[in-house]
């Protein structure tokens, strides 16, 4: 088992390039099954989950390469016209795998996806995805631990989902691209990565309308044929790397990036005292002296993302002042609570709010990632932590941040993996 190993106390200075976003690239590759020919996926991070995916699309019968510059392209005319079955060998480990269900359903009328089940964060139910395809005309049951789903050819639908779902708006936008005559989605998600997933399909023939909207019309095509898209910085990821620098006392700039795309984060560190400039595909921040503690509520985009929720509670830890963490999206979001009080911290939870009185300084220790943004937290609080924190189970954090050891040590930490 890998562990990562950091020596705090340094602030991070230099230039960080911001890889391709997770949460897009993972519904872009899925959308390739949707196609009669080759689609083209540039700035593809290099992420456990990409590989996972494209394992995923590969036993579907995808033809997959890659360039060196990690460039994916995708053929799906071998897809066999039978068995669609995602595996649960494969979707227990990446809950995303049930974004195969829409375009298998959409391109060949029929797909059995295991259930994703939980994951450290919370339940994760799928129920949204099952009603959108239920909406469409397709009939589906749940039983040994499937979704199977079929229909001849799905039909277009208003679909009003009941709570905000990044997941079932992708999905059921896929699965309505091929659809027969329109689809309107109410109540849809309205993240910057499915604004990229709609960019994408669009670019390869779909008919769509308002996405990065809560209402999303889809004219339904025939067909849909190759194309090539290049993938939108990973706001997670510049977030996480200014925060970093936020934490430190540090300078950084992010290239590469899409501030457009993170409003509230970077209002959020102007709040914390950072001073922050911004070019179209660049962020760079300052931060002199000691952060001030902010109050943070994770709701849908445009609002603050739960997944910099675990982020910002390290930057509490070490602020000046008190700040109040509302959690409202996941039920059990708070995993890296207990780590940081391993290191010093000064956190007391009540139900989905975290009180984090800010201290001077927090000590290194061995601690242990859950999940993946919690893994983050807590290399950043081993950036401010004085002597060495170890960080176990570090696979979790492979799964979203492409060489965080590598891009860290770029910027002047002190930090490396062990075995
Ligand atoms: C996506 O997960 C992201 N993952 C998550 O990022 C992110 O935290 C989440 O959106 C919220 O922004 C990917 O894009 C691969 P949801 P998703 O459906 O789609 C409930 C990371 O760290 N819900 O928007 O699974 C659900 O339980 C990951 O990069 C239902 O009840 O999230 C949750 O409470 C973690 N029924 C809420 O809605 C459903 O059918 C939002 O979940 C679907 C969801």
């Amino acid at each position: 088992m890998q562990k990562i190993v950091v020596q705090g106390g340094l602030p991070l200075r230099g230039e960080v390039r911001i890889s391709g976003a997770k949460n897009a690239v993972l519904p872009i590759l899925c959308a390739g099954l949707l196609a009669d020919a080759e689609l083209v996926v540039r700035n593809v991070p290099n992420l456990h989950d990409v590989k996972t995916t494209l394992r995923l699309l590969a036993e579907l019968g995808c033809g997959i390469t890659l360039d060196d510059s990690f460039t994916i392209r995708i053929d799906p005319t071998r897809v066999r016209n039978h068995d669609h079955v995602a595996p649960y060998e494969l979707v227990k480990t990446m809950r995303a795998s049930v974004l195969v269900l829409g375009p298998l359903l959409a391109k060949f009328g029929a797909a059995e996806v295991s259930l994703p089940g939980g994951c450290a964060i919370g339940s994760r139910p799928v129920d949204q995805h099952i009603k959108g395809m239920q909406a469409l005309g397709a009939d589906v049951v749940v039983e040994h631990g499937f979704i199977k789903a079929r229909a001849k050819r799905l039909k277009g639908a208003r679909v009003v989902f009941d709570m905000v779902s990044v997941g079932a708006t992708e999905n059921v936008l896929m699965a309505a691209i091929l659809a027969e005559g329109r689809t309107v989605l109410e109540n849809a998600a309205k993240e910057p990565e499915i604004v990229d997933l709609a960019e994408c399909l669009v670019a390869m023939g779909a008919r769509i309308e308002g996405a990065g909207s809560d209402r999303i019309v889809v004219e339904g095509v025939e067909r849909l044929g190759g194309g090539e898209h290049a993938v939108v910085a990973d706001r997670i990821e510049a977030g996480t790397f200014l925060v970093a620098a936020a934490m430190t006392g540090g300078a950084i700039t992010a290239t590469h990036a899409r501030p457009d795309t993170m409003g509230v984060v970077l209002d959020k560190l102007r709040e914390a005292g950072a001073a922050l400039e911004c070019g179209e595909d660049r962020i760079q921040l300052e931060m002199r002296g000691r952060p001030r503690a902010v109050n943070i509520t994770t709701a849908p985009h445009p609002a603050f993302p739960t997944d910099m929720q675990a982020q910002f509670m390290a930057m509490d830890c070490i602020a000046d002042g008190v700040g109040v963490i509302n959690e409202t999206i996941f039920e059990n979001r708070f995993m890296h609570v207990q780590e940081l009080l391993r290191l010093g911290a000064d956190i007391r939870v009540e139900g989905h709010t975290a009180i984090v009185r800010g201290v001077e300084s927090l000590s290194g220790a061995p601690v242990m990632a859950t999940d993946l943004r919690a893994s983050a937290s807590l290399v950043l609080a081993g950036l401010v932590a004085s002597g060495e924190t170890t960080i176990d189970r570090i696979y979790h954090l492979d799964r979203g941040y492409e060489n965080i050891e590598a891009k860290l040590s770029g910027l002047g930490a002190r930090i490396r993996r062990i075995d």
